[in-house]
């Protein structure tokens, strides 16, 4: 009798459980960090770049070629149907905005999200970058997002609890007076783009994530940060670029962060990217 009830225990926690986060061992880690360097090394080729007058298609193709000529895969490409390399996500554009022939124009705010697979291992950040010159407002905005992805990687204690890095996030925003989109998250990658654990920018009121910290875990952290509403829409007709709902400005940084012993490593980082602290 105990066996049996044990077993219907177990088969009503594994109705209600989600996949666990992968736990990546030292071989595997070395994967993610090659992965997550040479997609660092594609923004570092993008960043100079990212000019008045440069249409997002033509930065797109700059990474197509960057990518291909180094051995590896654009992650976006063909990914659920996406029909570009990188996601160009340009003022009230949340994220997922689709390069198009606009040029880019002075007071314009752009985040460049990128994804690449090494070996079959992905690395993904993004950054936004100011057109100059840029309205205060806008500058504001992109430092308090960018402020929010390290209070978010600030809150990554290996045993710790996911929800604590919501939690920085939120609270870093709306002390500001700007708020957090929650419609999309931060996510495990691995062999994988998309896996567990999500990391929610927020802390949800409906089923907070109970998931602890583990070492050998790999995820982003990616918050979009709005200067009216957190509400999103999607677009109708191509059904991939997020606007906010009142269109107000969104920017947005990631990074892909592996949580070892000793703390968070962040993996998309190379000494020519903004650093924690920066000013805009
Ligand atoms: N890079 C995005 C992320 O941070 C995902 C883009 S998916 C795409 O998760 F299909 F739009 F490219
Ligand atoms: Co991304
Ligand atoms: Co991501």
């Amino acid at each position: 009798m105990k066996g049996l009830w044990s077993n219907i225990m177990q088969a009503l926690g594994q109705k209600n459980a989600r996949p666990k986060a992968p736990i990546h061992n030292e071989e595997e880690r070395a994967g993610l960090r090659r992965a997550s360097r040479f997609n660092a090394q594609l923004m570092d080729f993008l960043r100079p770049q990212v000019k008045a007058g440069i249409t997002t298609l033509e930065l797109d193709r700059i990474a197509y070629e960057y990518t291909i000529d180094h051995g590896h895969t654009p992650a976006c490409l063909g990914y659920k149907g996406y029909p570009n390399t990188i996601c160009t996500s340009v003022n009230e554009v949340v994220c997922h905005g689709i390069p198009n022939k606009t040029p880019l124009r002075e007071g314009d705010i752009v985040n460049l999200d990128l994804t690449t697979i090494v070996d079959g291992w992905h690395g993904d950040s993004s950054e936004t970058f100011l057109i100059e010159p840029v309205a205060e407002d806008a500058r504001k905005l992109v430092q308090v997002a960018f402020d929010c992805l390290y209070a978010g990687i600030d809150a990554i204690h290996p045993y710790g609890k996911l929800t604590e890095i919501g939690r920085a996030i939120e609270r870093h925003a709306r002390v500001r007076g700007y708020s957090v989109v929650q419609e999309y998250q931060g996510h495990g990658l691995g062999r994988e783009f998309h896996q567990e654990p999500g990391v929610p920018h927020f802390v949800p009121k409906l089923n907070p994530s109970t998931v602890v910290i583990e070492p050998g875990m790999c995820f982003t952290v990616e918050p979009m940060i709005n200067t009216g509403t957190w509400r999103t829409m999607l677009d109708k007709y191509d059904k991939w670029t997020v606007r906010t709902m009142d269109l107000s400005l969104s920017a947005q940084f990631e990074h892909t962060i592996l949580v070892t012993e000793s703390g968070p490593e962040i993996l998309t980082m190379t000494e020519h990217g903004p650093k924690q602290g920066h000013q805009f």
